[in-house]
């Protein structure tokens, strides 16, 4: 036999060519996902043995194997062979050669189809946990910065340019919004991560006598799935989180664009600290925000991870194809670039200054109060379009006197309407317009403080 260090050599006459196996190999990527594939393995060991399949004494060589396998693993130890393909078939053949014919029983009624649908699932069953912690960590410094600056205004944009005045803290609950619904799409996507794959080994299930619901118990899935066909062929859930993390990203993108922007020295808006900046190797006055830059640019291939997947399955028969190994890269790179962008970005936050001076300074001209004033006429029962219609002749006063619209007399003001009293003057306020907008989700200070409150109550503070 020329393939005997395959598991799968019995059929083949020719030894594998070595450009093959240098093409087909994962294990320089799969080999993360070791305690998964060892985890699986304990759990479908220890129903063969309940089942019948296999004796108690071989179990337990089986188990104290694995055991010692993930040792050596986790003490870098173990050799990954590149031959050997797989994360699946490194572990299953370092077993069989520790302890010969039981481990060569472990493969019993199963299939690496099912196998590696399995390791993913663990994988990102865990790793959703972690992600929440994170995003709730960025969401607590948006709470942190909400609390520090309550009262402090800023321009709120719209195509950015100035628009409304708001609240800061409004902008940062808008980000703990942002994050918040994040956190739902992970936790509403691990539901379907959470059903137990094994089982279905290599498409048809098995005629020997397993108990998946015993499996499943023991790896802590609350599902077993339906059709063995779909359940090797399945990588939607691979797809929903990648798609779930590239819209955490994008909330991290736009973050960050907004950052490069306020620390500007046009917006001026903010100081990020120091530590967190980087300076340029030639002109030495320079203090660039780096880190919300790759973010940003980290987004490219948070985008491409996206599309690599869905393209590699859009073609695909069922069931289990081999192209389906190249899902684990893009989604090992997603996790990775938006994990590392996430704790980066919390820790940025915590260091960050508004200034507060200048964002006041910033929403006392470019007529803020514009809709205020249309507001109030609609209140003195103007219709609201002709009332814009009023506010637009104003504001083109304003330009043409150079003057902002707080600065006009009752006089000036009352030549485009007739319903302009003297009480216009507290409406023509920045505070006096953010204060007035109670509706549920305004930038009053008085919504503001219940979205704070709720935030904290959610957030545990
Ligand atoms: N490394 C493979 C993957 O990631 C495991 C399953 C291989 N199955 C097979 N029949 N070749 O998809």
């Amino acid at each position: 036999m020329t393939n005997e260090s395959k598991l799968w050599g019995g059929r083949f006459s020719e030894k594998t060519a070595a450009s093959v196996e240098a093409f087909t190999a994962s294990i320089h990527y799969d080999s993360r996902l070791y305690r998964q594939d060892i985890a699986g393995s304990l759990a479908h060991a220890k129903m063969l043995v309940r089942q019948g399949l296999i004796t108690a004494e071989e179990g337990e060589q089986i188990r104290n194997g694995l055991i010692e396998i993930r040792q050596e693993i986790e003490e870098g130890k173990f050799v990954f062979r590149p031959e050997l393909e797989d994360i699946h078939m490194n572990i299953e053949k370092a077993l069989v050669d520790r302890i010969g014919p039981a481990g060569a029983r472990l493969h019993t009624a199963r299939s690496r189809n099912d196998q590696i649908n399995l390791d993913l699932r663990l994988y990102l069953r865990e790793e959703t946990d972690r992600l929440l912690d994170l995003l709730a960590r960025v969401q607590h410094s948006f709470v942190m910065l909400a609390k520090r600056y309550l009262g402090a205004i800023m321009p709120g944009y719209t195509h950015l340019q100035r628009a409304q005045p708001v609240l800061v803290s409004h902008h940062m609950l808008a980000y703990y919004e942002m994050f918040g619904r994040d956190r739902e799409r992970l936790r509403d996507c691990a539901k379907r991560i959470n059903v137990l794959p094994l089982g279905a080994a290599a498409l048809a299930g098995t005629g020997l006598p397993i108990d998946r619901e015993f499996v499943a118990e023991e790896l802590g899935f609350p599902a077993v799935s339906a059709n063995s066909m779909d359940t090797v062929g399945d990588r939607d859930f691979a797809v929903e989180f990648v798609a779930v993390c590239t819209l955490i990203q994008l909330h991290l993108s736009r973050l960050s664009e907004e950052l490069v922007l306020w620390s500007s020295t046009e917006f001026g808006f903010v100081e990020l600290a120091d530590s967190f900046c980087t300076g340029s190797s030639i002109m030495p006055q320079k203090k660039n925000p780096d880190i919300p830059e790759l973010i940003r640019g980290k987004s490219g291939r948070v985008v491409g991870n996206l599309m690599s997947l869905i393209t590699m399955l859009k073609g695909l028969p069922l069931t289990y194809n081999r192209d389906l190994q190249e899902d684990k890269e893009p989604v090992f790179d997603t996790l990775d670039t938006v994990s590392r962008g996430l704790a980066i970005i919390a820790e940025l936050l915590a260091h960050m200054k508004f200034k507060t001076a200048r964002l006041e300074d910033a929403t006392q001209s470019g007529y803020m109060t514009a809709t205020d004033l249309a507001d109030y006429l609609v209140l003195k029962n103007v219709p609201f379009r002709q009332a814009h219609a009023i506010v637009g002749q104003t504001v083109a006063y304003c330009i043409k006197k150079n003057k902002e619209l707080i600065e006009l007399t009752l006089h000036e003001l009352r030549q485009f309407s007739e319903a302009i009293d003297e009480d216009v003057f507290s409406v023509l306020t920045v505070r006096g317009s953010v204060d007035s907008r109670r509706s549920i989700g305004g930038t009053s200070i008085l919504t503001v403080r219940q979205a704070l409150e709720k935030a904290e109550k959610e957030l545990e503070i």
